[in-house]
């Protein structure tokens, strides 16, 4: 187990509810915790991801280069995104379409990692992030909400864990039942793909993926989702068990 933690963050008091910053590298299982913190709680769950998914559709839809930034930019101010906190997860709208689906597709995934390099475009996405969590009572997750969206929230967890354990726990999410012959193959492609996203994350000029210096860093490597959970709600318990 490699679970290491430093302070939780002081945060920004002019909220009345907080902002919980989730973090960290595609397939750490940022959107289970968010979505449990978020019923636990009583908070709405935004999974900023999904918005970078959904302008990279529209793009694919428009037969754009995800490297023409000043197109996507174009095409961004022209694109009505609307995330639908739910119980598991967000129903996501473009442009009042229901696409929560559709954008979980390979070339989708593929396309947003690619299309989230674009510095100008990031501040679209931030600017909107920022209305839709300044209020607090918000879960966000994403790459950059602890350190670019909401420098300021009240609690910050950069979820963690080895790119073999991310990839595995894929790999099951998609095969379950059975394994087929072609089993380690399909999982060794998923973990390269996995690792591919991961380095342009975290190598990206603009707001790369990296943990806030006052995040709590939680590695799941080792751990049951179950733990995994239970660290979290302490985390923000004890957050909002602080006096004031
Ligand atoms: O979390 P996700 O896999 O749905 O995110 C899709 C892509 O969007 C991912 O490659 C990184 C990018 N992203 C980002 O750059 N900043 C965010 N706040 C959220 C996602």
């Amino acid at each position: 187990m490699t679970a290491a933690s430093n302070t939780a963050t002081a945060g920004a008091s002019r909220r009345a509810r907080p902002v919980i910053a989730i973090d960290g590298p595609a397939g750490a299982g940022k959107s289970t915790m968010a979505a449990h913190l978020a019923r636990r709680f009583g908070f709405l769950n935004l999974e900023t991801g999904a918005m970078y998914r959904a302008l990279a559709l529209k793009a694919i839809e428009h037969d754009l280069g995800f490297e023409d930034e000043p197109a996507l930019l174009e095409l961004a101010e022209e694109t009505r995104i609307a995330l639908q906190p739910q119980l598991e997860g967000n129903i996501v709208l473009l442009d009042g379409v229901d696409v929560s689906r559709r954008v979980r597709d390979k070339d989708v995934t593929s396309a947003a990692s690619q299309v989230s390099v674009h510095p100008r475009l990031r501040e679209w996405m931030v600017a909107q992030q920022r209305k839709m969590g300044e209020a607090g009572g918000v879960v966000m997750e994403g790459r950059d909400i602890g350190t670019v969206v909401f420098p300021d929230a009240e609690v910050k967890i950069f979820l963690d864990a080895a790119p073999e354990v991310r990839g595995n726990r894929r790999y099951r999410q998609v095969m379950p039942g059975d394994a087929p012959a072609e089993a380690a193959v399909i999982e060794a492609a998923i973990i390269e793909d996995l690792k591919e996203r991961d380095a342009r994350d975290r190598n990206r000029e603009d707001s790369p993926l990296r943990p806030a210096e006052d995040a709590v860093i939680l590695d799941s490597t080792g751990l049951t989702l179950d733990e995994v959970l239970a660290r979290a709600e302490a985390i923000v318990r004890s957050h909002i068990e602080q006096p004031a």
